[in-house]
């Protein structure tokens, strides 16, 4: 069966969408870290009790992703061919995309990057922080982890790449189910805009909040 492009578009916009459910959800339980060890160790072991919720959930996002980028990288290998079907006659429009565009590959991969070290650093990682003698469990992990400032830094960078890479993906699910017109573009545009740089801002003050206050 083969699916048309707008089909292919759909089913990176749905994933895409499924990737940003769990990033704003991640983020409210990340949020608890300015609460405390309770709040968020409490958060933590919420999450863990769900059992085997917490796989399906856990195999939802992992086929999203897969989805995600499988599909991501059709769409590119046929648009490189429509290209170059057209070259002789159409004008190349590739100078006129927004840097969020040109970027998109390497945000991308910064993301991937990020989510593997960010695994290691955490998911798979021994989870008895001894701090004076008292166990602070997962918050001690992550205050022991981001008060390294090298590590801080580079979380900031992931956080910034994928809200670059939110900007323009943002804008583009709403095109891509045909619910923006010319007129609003503009403002489509700003949303964006706001959103990405909202969603890094906001992950952001964790890293900086740990370095300012733990060093
Ligand atoms: C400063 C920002 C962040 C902090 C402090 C943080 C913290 C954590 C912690 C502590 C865990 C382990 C949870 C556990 O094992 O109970 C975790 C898991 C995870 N994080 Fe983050 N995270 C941050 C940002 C992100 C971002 C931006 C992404 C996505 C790009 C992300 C993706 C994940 C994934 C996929 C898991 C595995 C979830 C699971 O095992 O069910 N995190 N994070």
């Amino acid at each position: 069966m083969k699916l048309s492009s707008i089909r292919k578009k759909q089913i990176v916009a749905v994933s895409g969408l499924a990737m940003v459910g769990f990033l704003l959800a991640h983020l409210s339980g990340n949020l608890l870290l300015f609460k405390g060890p309770e709040a968020y160790n409490a958060y933590a072991d919420f999450l863990h009790s769900l059992g085997p919720i917490l796989w399906v959930l856990r195999l939802g996002l992992i086929g999203a992703v897969l989805l995600h980028i499988i599909f991501t990288v059709l769409i590119v290998k046929e648009n490189r061919q429509a290209r170059k079907d057209r070259y002789a006659v159409v004008q190349d429009h590739r100078n006129e995309r927004s840097l969020a565009v040109k970027l998109m590959p390497y945000t991308g991969f910064v993301i991937l990057a990020y989510i593997i070290i960010h695994l290691l650093d955490f998911t798979f990682a021994d989870k008895t922080t001894i701090i004076n003698g008292v166990d602070y469990g997962l918050y001690g992990l992550v205050i022991t982890t981001l008060r390294n400032p090298l590590h801080a830094a580079a979380y900031i960078i992931a956080m910034f790449s994928i809200g670059f890479h939110l900007s323009h993906a943002f804008q583009s699910v709403v095109q891509t189910f045909g619910l923006s017109s010319e007129k609003s573009r503009p403002k489509l545009m700003l949303a964006s805009l706001v959103f990405g740089l909202g969603v890094a801002l906001a992950y952001s003050s964790i890293p900086l909040y740990v370095v300012a206050t733990f060093r």
